[in-house]
This record gives C-alpha cells, sequence and structure tokens, in this order.
C-alpha cells in the first residue's frame, strides 16, 4: 500500500473530513460532525484519500511524498450539488421581470411560458449545442467546488429530446472532470400537446420512455440506470400521476427521486417514503406528519434554498424540524433557467445558513457527504476519510465558519478531483 501513495496534502489551517455517522449520513441534530483537524494533512494514493490526521503523523507514516501546501486555508471535500437542471438551452430573463412585476411561477406556467418555454428552445437543440451551452456553467459551477454534479433531463418532454439530453450529460462527462450523476425527468411538466390529457403523457412515459431510457443508458455504456425523478405539484404531476409512473420506474430497476411540497403540499413526502425514494426534494410546504415520516425513513431530504431566493418567496425548507424529525438533510443548488440561476454551492450554504438556520458546519455536511448520500454516493465521495475519492477544495480562508458567513465572492481557490488539480 504504502509505495503507491503519491501525495501528502496538509493545511497548517483547518482538515475538515466530514466523517459518515455509522457508515450512513449525519443525521438530525447530530449534523454538523465536522472531524476537523487542526494542522492535519491527507494522504492520496489512486485517487483516493488513504490517511488523514494531524499533518506530522501522516509525514511520518508516508515520508518524502510530493507535497501540496494549503498554507492556512481551509481543506474540505469537494461540493456533491445533488440537483441540478443544468442541461437547458436560452433563457428566461424576460420571465424574470414578470415575477418581479407580480406575476407568479405557477400563472406563468399555466399560461404556457416557465418549463414549457425552455422546453421549446431545447427541442430544437443538437446534442452539440446543449453541450455548447451548458458547459461553461459546468465549469463555473466545478469552479466554485462541485465535484460531483446531479444533472437532471426534462426539458424535452419527447423520447428523441429526453434521449438528447441523456447523450449531452454523457458527452459533458467526458468534457470534464466533474462526476457527473443522470437523471431522467421526462415527467417534469405535461407537454402542451397532452394538457387535456395528462394522463395520456403518463401512459407515454410508462410505455415508451422508461424502455427508451433502459436502452440509450445501455447504449452510452452506463453501469446503471440514471434516477427518475418527476415533479410533483399542481400545475404539473398529481399524487396518483406520480404513484403510477414511479411504481413502474422502480419495478424497471430506477432509483428515485422526487420533487415535492414546492409550493403546495400534494402528499408526494409520504410517497417518497413509501417508495424508498433515495431523496425528496424543495420540502418548502411539507406538513408535520409528512416531516416526521421522513424523519424516520432512509429517504435524503433535498433543500434547495436557491429557488425561494430566486423566486422572491417568503417561505423555505423547514429544516429545524426535519433535523428534530431525524432526517438526513442535504443541499444542493437547483441551477435551473427558471427558478435559481445558481451556480455556487457556496451561495446554497450561505442562504441555508440564514434561511433554514443552520450552523456553517451543519451546512457544509448537508451540501457534502448528505448531498453524496442523495446520489447514492455516500460511500465514494463527499468526505475525506480513508476510502472516499480525493475529491477536495481550498477555501481562501482559515475559519470554516466563513463559509455561510461572507457571500457573493467566490471563496475556492482550488479544486481536486481524484487527487488531481482541476482548478487553481
Ligand atoms: O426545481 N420545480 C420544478 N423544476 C425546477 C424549475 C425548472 C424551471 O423552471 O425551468 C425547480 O425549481
Ligand atoms: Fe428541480
Amino acid at each position: 500500500m504504502q509505495e503507491t501513495v503519491e501525495l501528502i496534502v496538509h493545511s497548517a489551517g483547518e482538515l475538515c473530513t466530514v466523517p459518515p455517522e455509522a457508515g450512513g449520513p449525519q443525521r438530525g441534530e447530530r449534523l454538523g460532525e465536522l472531524g476537523l483537524i487542526r494542522d492535519g494533512a491527507l494522504a492520496v494514493a489512486e485517487g483516493r484519500v488513504v490517511a488523514a490526521g494531524p499533518t506530522e503523523s501522516v509525514r511520518r507514516r508516508y515520508r518524502g511524498l510530493r507535497e501540496l501546501d494549503a498554507g492556512g486555508r481551509v481543506l474540505l471535500p469537494g461540493f456533491v450539488d445533488p440537483h441540478t437542471h443544468l442541461v437547458w438551452v436560452g433563457d428566461r430573463a424576460a420571465e424574470f421581470e414578470q415575477r418581479i412585476a407580480g406575476a407568479t411561477y405557477l400563472e406563468i406556467m399555466a399560461a404556457g411560458g416557465g418549463i414549457m418555454a425552455t422546453v421549446r428552445a431545447t427541442r430544437a437543440a443538437t446534442v452539440g449545442q446543449m453541450v455548447a451551452e451548458t458547459l461553461p456553467r459546468l465549469r463555473r459551477l466545478l469552479a466554485h467546488g462541485a465535484t460531483t454534479v446531479e444533472i437532471k433531463t426534462g426539458y424535452g418532454l419527447e423520447t428523441a429530446t429526453e434521449l438528447r439530453q441523456l447523450r449531452a450529460i454523457a458527452r459533458l462527462q467526458a468534457e470534464q472532470p466533474a462526476r457527473l450523476v443522470p437523471t431522467f425527468l421526462g415527467a417534469h411538466a405535461i407537454p402542451a400537446e397532452y394538457r387535456d390529457a395528462p394522463d395520456a403523457y403518463v401512459d407515454l412515459l410508462i410505455e415508451t420512455m422508461l424502455p427508451a431510457v433502459v436502452e440509450e443508458s445501455r447504449a452510452l455504456g452506463w453501469a446503471s440506470l440514471p434516477f427518475c425523478d418527476l415533479f410533483c405539484e399542481r400545475g404539473a404531476f398529481d399524487l396518483a400521476q406520480a404513484r403510477r409512473l414511479l411504481t413502474r420506474a422502480k419495478a424497471l430497476g430506477f432509483p428515485l427521486k422526487i420533487h415535492v411540497d414546492e409550493f403546495e403540499p400534494l402528499g408526494g413526502t409520504r410517497l417518497a417514503v413509501e417508495l424508498g425514494a433515495v431523496s425528496a426534494d424543495h420540502l418548502v410546504a411539507t406538513p408535520p406528519e409528512e416531516i416526521a415520516l421522513l424523519g424516520r425513513s432512509s429517504t435524503i431530504a433535498v433543500s434547495l434554498p436557491c429557488t425561494p431566493f430566486g423566486l422572491a418567496e417568503p417561505h423555505y425548507t423547514p429544516a429545524r424540524a426535519l433535523l428534530e424529525a431525524g432526517a438526513a438533510l442535504a443541499l444542493a443548488t437547483d441551477c435551473n433557467p427558471g427558478t435559481a440561476w445558481c451556480e455556487s454551492p457556496p451561495f446554497a450554504i450561505a442562504l441555508a445558513c440564514r434561511y433554514l438556520r443552520l450552523t456553517p458546519a451543519q451546512a457544509i455536511v448537508a451540501a457534502t457527504l448528505n448531498a453524496a448520500f442523495a446520489l447514492g454516493l455516500g460511500e465514494e465521495v463527499g468526505s475525506l476519510t480513508p476510502g472516499y475519492a480525493a475529491d477536495f477544495v481550498l477555501l481562501d480562508f482559515e475559519d470554516h465558519r466563513h463559509l455561510g458567513y461572507r457571500f457573493g465572492t467566490n471563496p475556492v481557490v482550488l479544486v481536486a478531483k481524484g487527487g488531481r488539480v482541476v482548478v487553481g
């Protein structure tokens, strides 16, 4: 083992290892264990952490290796962004102005704008155009520390374009270093052509699109199926439709995610728990009894504070209640052209500290380890304890609490993926 060790990374300031809790996410009120080592170091071999501890002891164990000196900067696991809609074409700046003037997101959507506006632009695009528009966003996310990024389809809402979005994700994986996790979100909205027959669109999803996604995943050489996600909301999919699609997807072997309670509670959180979804996302209008259910389940609670902020809505995820109920809370950007064009996990953390009342330490764990569990990758990324990928970031300050405290500039000065510096 010792011969293969190639790098020591050390910080005279804070190394946050973010340990898993009994092999799982950090749950409930125990969220926030940073595993902080002052003057700490990592030893890296073949892209993975093999040791983490006080610098002197790591040095003694692995003498004479190449060293990366972080100075006094905070050394953290790379951020995991477990919820984005990054592959889209065009923008919705005009809708942003309409919302400022008083129109609501759901009103704009009901009038044929919103998600459908981006669908029209994305349907007209080739895979190459999708990649060309998305790659700069992904590079900016990476520059803000995101070393693992989930990306949803959902701007096709027809088989061919949904598959092109999956191909775009595969191509983006080949063109840049962040690890990408695909999600099929054919159930993002009822497309205009099915407006009067939404159940027929659910039939199409079940009978045609799910099998096509299974086949495309094989063709792309993916080792496992993407997640299957659905937007359960008034104006999108109701609970019965959600149950029908996700039950079928689960039977085909898709791991599940679901957008729930963004504006109104429809019972989607209960469904997520019942179906064993890997995560339930948004969770703003979630009723107390469903918070309790989620708290007792293994489904990760993903909060997206950039979304109410982006919409200038006053309501955020009731994070303290979720923690009291024992839930495993994670954070994501939700980067999308409608509600939250945010390419910065540190900004999501800054919002979470203020509006979810998380401490910086809690928000950091939610955006690293717990976010990795929201992607089923909690044993591979999101921590800097031995065995995990050596995906790490350096922050341009000496106290981790400055993450959250400060906002509006990028604190990330170096990003490494698998022990290799990719930014900085
Ligand atoms: O997570 N809520 C649904 N989907 C996105 C918004 C997508 C869009 O408006 O384009 C969200 O907020
Ligand atoms: Fe979303």
